[in-house]
């Protein structure tokens, strides 16, 4: 596992702080090393086991690969982060993390490693470059996100009166915490008997349709019939992440939905909310189309997310070797 510049090695508990600054805030607690929940932030309670595997100079840290192993079933296992420190970076100590993380995994019967990632920064090509030489699939767009202040984004032409007026065929937009419980069951009932909201954007989709944002989730009815929604979710008392939003398509022409949008980003701002976050599936080619037309005038930031993969094989004959 050595190098004549750097060595790999798999961390056991307890791990040196010095690499807590080498993960996202999120991922530091699976440095305890211990067996835990996926994403408990978001309510997931598959079980996983944490494996951080560590590159030395000299015993200094310069870098660190975190992935999730998981428990109890067949899904594929994760690497969540991969960093080297700056100076440290163009000579193979990514590549030897990868290759290290791969046959921990594969060591522990893991089947299949997979990788999300938002591209945008500079160090992702190398890490793109990384993973092709280590035969993963090529990258598959996923998502694309949007991050931008609510105030900031209000102050688009499209969400101005005039704009307005020639979008909103007289919605009322109602805030989505008071609808009733017999209304959404009817919105239930419609959609088994004519499909007609798309996949993956009904209100329930998402956690089953709990845990939307009461202050800035709102619906809309247009002759009293229940037609749209933009829910969101409060990740934290400054970022709000819109979740679902939809608006039936015998209406959504010619960007119908921007006053639910519009009425979602007021409350935004009056709730105090300093960034949101616009994520939608590459699936959805419209809502893609809109983040680039407009989304992205007033953005902060745009990325698309990313995933690969690739099959492990069981340590011994052909398991993928460390680069030494
Ligand atoms: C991504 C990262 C871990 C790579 O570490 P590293 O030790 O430099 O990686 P390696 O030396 O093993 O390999 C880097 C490869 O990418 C290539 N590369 C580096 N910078 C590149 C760039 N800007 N464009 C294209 N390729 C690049 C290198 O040439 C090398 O490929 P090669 O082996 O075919 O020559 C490091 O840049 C980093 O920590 N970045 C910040 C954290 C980050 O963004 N992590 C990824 C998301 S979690």
């Amino acid at each position: 596992m050595t190098t004549p510049q750097f060595e790999v090695r798999r961390l056991a508990s307890p791990v040196d702080p010095a690499f807590s600054a080498m993960t996202f805030p999120l991922y530091r607690r699976l440095l305890s090393l211990e067996p835990t929940v996926r994403h408990p932030e978001q309510g997931d309670p598959r079980r996983i086991q944490p494996v951080a595997i560590g590159a030395f100079e000299a015993e200094r840290p310069v870098g660190l690969i975190v992935a999730e192993q998981p428990l109890g079933d067949s899904e594929p296992a994760e690497l969540l982060s991969l960093f080297v420190a700056e100076g440290e970076r163009g000579r193979g100590v990514g590549g030897a993390l990868v290759a290290a993380a791969e046959q921990a995994l594969a060591a522990a019967g893991v089947a299949e490693v997979r990788a999300v990632w938002t591209a945008g920064k500079p160090a992702i090509e190398a890490l793109e470059r990384i993973l092709a030489r280590h035969g993963w699939t090529p990258p598959a767009a996923r998502t694309v996100s949007a991050r931008f202040r609510p105030e900031k984004m209000l102050t688009l032409p499209l969400f101005s009166p005039r704009h307005l007026a020639s979008l909103d065929p007289g919605f009322e937009i109602f805030p989505w915490a008071e609808l009733p419980a017999e209304e959404l069951a009817a919105l239930r009932a419609s959609n088994e008997a004519r499909h007609w909201i798309s996949d993956g954007l009904e209100p329930w989709s998402y956690r089953g349709g709990a845990g939307y944002d009461p202050a800035t989730s709102v619906g809309a009815r247009h002759q009293g019939r229940l037609v749209g929604w933009v829910l969101t979710e409060r990740i934290d008392d400054r970022l709000l992440r819109w979740t679902v939003s939809f608006l039936d398509k015998r209406l959504s022409r010619r960007g119908r939905i921007v006053p639910l949008y519009k009425s979602s980003l007021e409350r935004a701002v009056a709730a105090g909310y300093e960034l949101c976050l616009f994520v939608t599936p590459v699936r959805f080619p419209n809502m893609v189309r809109f983040i680039h037309k407009w989304i992205a005038r007033r953005a902060e930031f745009i990325g698309e997310t990313r995933s690969a993969g690739r099959r492990l094989t069981p340590s011994g004959a052909g398991a993928p070797r460390l680069e030494s």
